[in-house]
């Protein structure tokens, strides 16, 4: 689709209080919640694995949103949507099947992404532009929050939107990485319309910062 969706990025919530934030990010308007899902090999960091999934599912209508950072990531796929996601984003550069893996996802009754980081081209993901629901453009090196956006990615995004246009493809574009009310301005401009945020959200006051996501792109 073609709606604009704000995505908070739960890497950058107080787990010892996730519940609590989940909440009040639900009330302040979060149209998905981002789970960042690191094994430590594709990226550096541990995060968290479909278990955090199902909890939050338990607490919020919200629709969860899975990125997986992980090596394998066929290993993954089933749990992640038995544990209640309802799009799947899987980096191109993790598996030498990411046709097959869509397929799965879908088939398995979820929204299937496909996932670029910033060094990777858009020619890399050409074949599955015409099955996928998703394209997630990283605009930052995946892996840690609170970086800084990388602006050439978003000539990635304008490529992505213009082949959208051109075939009639049937993808949203989301973005993830350094956004804040400026970026998420770049990034609606080149085409994007779900913008994941972690660092902006988390640790202020996460009402007020997602109502200045919404107003930085509803004009
Ligand atoms: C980075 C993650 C992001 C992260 C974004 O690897 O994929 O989802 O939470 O954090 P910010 O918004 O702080 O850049
Ligand atoms: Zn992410």
């Amino acid at each position: 689709t073609n709606k604009l969706l704000i995505a908070p990025s739960i890497l950058s919530a107080d787990f010892l209080n996730l519940q609590h934030e989940v909440q009040v990010a639900t009330e302040a308007g979060a149209d998905y919640f981002h789970i960042d899902l690191m094994d430590g090999v594709f990226v550096p960091h541990l995060t968290f694995g479909p278990d955090i999934i199902q909890a939050l599912r338990s607490v919020t209508a919200v629709p969860l949103d899975a990125h997986l950072m992980v090596d394998h990531p066929e290993n993954y796929v089933q749990s992640v949507v038995q544990a209640g996601a309802n799009l799947v984003n899987i980096h191109v550069e993790s598996t030498p099947h990411i046709y097959r893996l869509v397929q799965q996802v879908q088939e398995l009754g979820a929204q299937a992404g496909v996932v670029i980081n910033p060094g990777t081209s858009v020619s890399a993901i050409e074949a599955v532009l015409p099955i996928v629901d998703n394209i997630l453009v990283m605009t930052v090196n995946p892996g840690f929050g609170g970086q800084k956006f990388i602006a050439a990615t978003l000539f990635k995004i304008q490529q992505l939107a213009r082949l959208k246009q051109k075939n009639n493809y049937h993808y949203s574009i989301e973005v993830d990485g350094g956004i804040n009310e400026q970026t998420i301005q770049q990034c609606q401009a080149a085409g994007a319309n779900i913008f994941v945020a972690g660092s902006y959200v988390f640790g202020h006051d996460i009402s007020q910062r997602i109502t200045n996501l919404k107003q930085a792109i509803i004009h």
